[in-house]
């Protein structure tokens, strides 16, 4: 077995700091001294890809010579955790069919039939979880004629987008999408040797994605989602940003509305327009 050869090229604490006061003015990502490793060992790939010496060179071309604004898509790309699952938190698809969905259809501007349902995933990530609603939804408008909705998907990362707009993902990852729901809407590839699953076209035609950052002081989005996901995201921001965001989430959900945020997420003892329905899901007052 080859022996293990510690990487000996190392951040300096200045910048450090200086990298997390960057990402956390840009991105709301709080970046403590415990994630020093993960930055570096992320930011180690980011200094091969550019044919840089050392992370202290990539620092002072991000820093001193000018290459922050060129820079700044690839490095938020390189510090931003992606983790996401088909079905993740599965309570929530749960309490969307069994509760929500009957819920804002008895509204008497009946969201899904006078007009599309409108759903927004705010950290979206490769699309797991936008497509997740894509199926349940798609399920949804089997036991209802003339049902449409709409899913707006977002994310911060410009490399996750791409890879969501594709819709293509490792079978494995498919794993956790029910049987029934993955015969009538995943497709899966001809080359065995890498197993992928892809979308049918007509759930990825309704799922429309975009670049947002949640710490933008306005969102380019329309005010009268019915269901906001914000999902997991918030858990890297501190507690004010968490507040700021999740007050201009309240903007864009309509009374009545539903918020879903990830399960060790917390939104109680704020001041926000919200009340608590079930475990890490707010209706918005
Ligand atoms: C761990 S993933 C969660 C994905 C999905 N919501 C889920 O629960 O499976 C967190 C996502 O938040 C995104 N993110 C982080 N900061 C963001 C910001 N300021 N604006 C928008 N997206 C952000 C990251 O790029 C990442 O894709």
């Amino acid at each position: 077995m080859e022996e293990y050869v510690p990487p000996t090229d190392h951040l300096s604490d200045r910048d450090f700091r200086r990298l997390g006061e960057l990402i956390q003015n840009y991105c709301g990502i709080r970046m403590p001294p415990v994630k020093k490793t993960m930055v570096e060992g992320r930011l180690r790939r980011r200094v091969r890809a550019l044919d840089l010496a050392s992370l202290d060179d990539y620092c002072r071309r991000l820093f001193d010579g000018g290459e922050l604004g060129s820079e700044m898509v690839e490095l938020i790309d390189a510090v931003t955790t992606n983790k996401t699952e088909f079905f993740r938190e599965i309570e929530h698809f749960r309490f969307l069919t069994a509760k929500a969905l009957p819920h804002l259809q008895s509204q008497p501007h009946r969201p899904g039939r006078d007009r599309p349902l409108k759903i927004w995933s705010a950290a979206c990530s490769i699309g797991a979880e936008p497509y997740t609603l894509a199926m349940v939804l798609g399920e949804h408008a089997r036991t209802m004629r003339d049902f449409r909705f709409d899913i707006y998907a977002t994310d911060i990362c410009t490399d996750v987008l791409q890879k969501a707009k594709l819709g293509i993902f490792p079978e494995d990852m498919a794993r956790e999408v029910p049987n029934d729901l993955a015969k009538r809407y995943l497709r899966r590839s001809r080359d065995r040797a890498r197993p992928t699953v892809r979308l049918i076209p007509d759930l990825r035609q309704r799922v429309h994605f975009g670049h947002l950052n949640l710490m933008d002081p306005e969102y380019p989005m329309d005010t009268d989602m019915d269901v906001i996901f914000c999902r997991n995201a918030l858990i890297y921001f501190d507690k004010a940003t968490q507040n700021t965001v999740l007050s201009k989430l309240c903007r864009h959900l309509r009374p009545g509305g539903f918020l879903m945020v990830g399960h060790s997420e917390s939104v109680l003892g704020s001041s926000l327009p919200l009340t608590h329905v079930t475990s890490a899901v707010f209706m918005r007052s």
